[in-house]
């Protein structure tokens, strides 16, 4: 449904949720900036996510690592060597394409044409020979299905080269020996560095998780699904600590716990499917995705990865510092093996926008009506209450007033006097404000106020005393 997709990142816009980078120079390719409410949005997803896997779990703590790492650290960790992906490019349009989005582009087109068996065997013969890193078979297969560039319509094609996501900048003066060092393509490295300092100093006991949330850059070549596939975005990852000959068993684990961390926030489950992986990325043993149906088909949001002991035992290597466990159980010392979980900021809230984005026709015979409204979860949504005097006299703003500065420091509340009482709810559904109070004259005889509740619309008069329980109860 592309149509939704389009609708979502025209509300984005104009509601104060994400701007394309720099605007006023026309943007930036595949980079946003989150506005007020998204800013607002994301902070609640990320808030939600730290307190379920660090306050919940006695034994995960959070750390908050550098962007900027040691350069040794990214061949150590394989990245200079295997983080890329196929490119191919198009000889006439001068285009550049991700081998594996094109023909999966393709194999779209033919799905939609009907020819699901075509489409579902060109996925396969990709995945085999992206698993064999078999170039010149894949050149074979662009050419033998005639794929057309999707600017030009023609299929003349390059050879197919891989191509580094990472970004590369100096630390220093230029002018110096130029010290090349990378902008992270990943949180997780910085957790790998710190498994020592974090084991000691917090005493941790194997198994044990270290989490963290931060921006991660990657020059990715198709870039054009909004916040989908970033240039710079956040990830939110944890790396969980366990003995070696454990893992098949924590893997599951945590490919079940994530899932129900998902379906947490009141989403069906037929929304989601699991994707094991055939290409393993260079350090997994085991791989797979959770991925989500959203409005452009089902995608990865979320990586569970059984990493062994192949970043420790790297960092060991080249650091020469021993990065080993000394198990008091067993009496053995060992590099642990390693389950990560991975999840894409900006792709949750993706998910959640595409979960909450609602269009209602409210037309009755009189009157046509429609409404766009967003259903987030309450503890996710930006604004929890909206506060309204009907009129701006008889000294029914300063009763509002007085709402909003007692509710103002448990939860978000936003004052709003402008515009009928009507317009009003529709800018707080837009907004996704899940509860609006009015404060009218009947107020002030008995302390009363009309509550508004946004997925019904339903109203209903609540003693004034009862506003902050009734929206408590609800974000918590
Ligand atoms: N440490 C493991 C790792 O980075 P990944 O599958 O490459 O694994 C994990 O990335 C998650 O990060 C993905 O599931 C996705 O949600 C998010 N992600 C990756 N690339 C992204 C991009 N270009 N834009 C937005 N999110 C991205």
């Amino acid at each position: 449904d592309t149509n939704k997709f389009q609708a979502i990142i025209s509300h984005c816009k104009e509601y104060g949720f994400i701007f394309p980078s720099s605007e006023i120079y026309d943007g930036l390719s595949a980079v946003y900036d989150y506005g007020q409410w998204g800013s607002e949005l994301k902070k609640n997803i990320r808030d939600y996510w730290w307190k379920s896997m660090t306050q919940m779990h006695e034994n995960i703590v959070g750390i908050d690592a550098a962007i900027f790492m040691h350069p040794t650290t990214w061949k150590a960790s394989g990245h200079v060597d295997n983080f890329s992906d196929p490119m191919i490019d198009n000889k006439d349009s001068k285009k550049r394409y991700r081998v594996d989005h094109l023909i999966e582009g393709h194999a779209e087109a033919l799905e939609k044409e009907g020819k699901k068996e075509e489409a579902d065997a060109l996925i396969a013969a990709m995945e085999a020979l992206l698993a064999k890193d078999d170039m010149a078979g894949l050149k074979l297969l662009i050419e033998d299905n005639k794929i057309k560039c999707s600017i030009s319509g023609t299929s003349n094609w390059t050879e197919v080269r891989q191509f580094n996501l990472m970004f590369s900048t100096q630390l220093g003066s230029v002018a110096e020996d130029a010290n090349e060092i990378y902008l992270r393509p990943e949180t997780a490295q910085g957790i790998f560095v710190n498994f020592l300092n974090v084991q000691k100093t917090g005493r941790m006991k194997i198994p044990f998780g270290i989490a963290q949330v931060g921006k991660a850059f990657r020059n990715e070549i198709v870039a054009r699904q909004f916040v989908f596939r970033m240039r710079e975005f956040e990830q939110m990852e944890m790396q969980f600590f366990i003995r070696p000959g454990t893992e098949d068993q924590w893997y599951a684990y945590w490919k079940e716990e994530r899932l129900k961390w998902h379906l947490s926030l009141g989403i069906s489950p037929e929304k989601y499917r699991y994707h094991d992986h055939v290409k393993l990325a260079h350090y997994a043993k085991a791989a797979c995705d959770i991925e989500y149906e959203f409005p452009i088909g089902f995608k990865e949001v979320e990586g569970i990865h059984s990493r062994g002991d192949f970043d420790l035992s790297q960092h060991q290597k080249f650091s020469k510092k021993k990065l080993q466990y000394f198990d008091t159980e067993i009496n053995q010392n060992y590099i642990p093996y390693v389950i990560e979980t991975s999840i894409g900021l900006d792709r949750t809230i993706l998910l959640i926008l595409s979960e909450a984005y609602t269009e209602e026709d409210l037309s009755t015979p009189e009157k046509q009506d429609s409404r766009v409204v967003l259903k987030f979860p309450p503890k996710l949504a930006p604004i929890k209450l909206a506060i309204l005097p009907l009129t701006k006299k008889d000294g029914l703003p300063e009763i509002a007033r007085q709402i909003m500065d007692e509710c103002k420091s448990q939860f978000y509340c936003f004052y709003e006097e402008k515009d009928t009482i009507g317009k009003r709810y529709r800018r707080m559904d837009a907004l996704g404000t899940p509860f609006c109070v009015t404060v009218d004259h009947q107020t002030k005889e008995d302390n009363t106020v009309t509550i508004r509740y946004r997925d019904t619309m339903q109203q209903e008069r609540i003693p004034l005393n009862k506003i902050m329980e009734i929206v408590q109860k609800q974000i918590n």
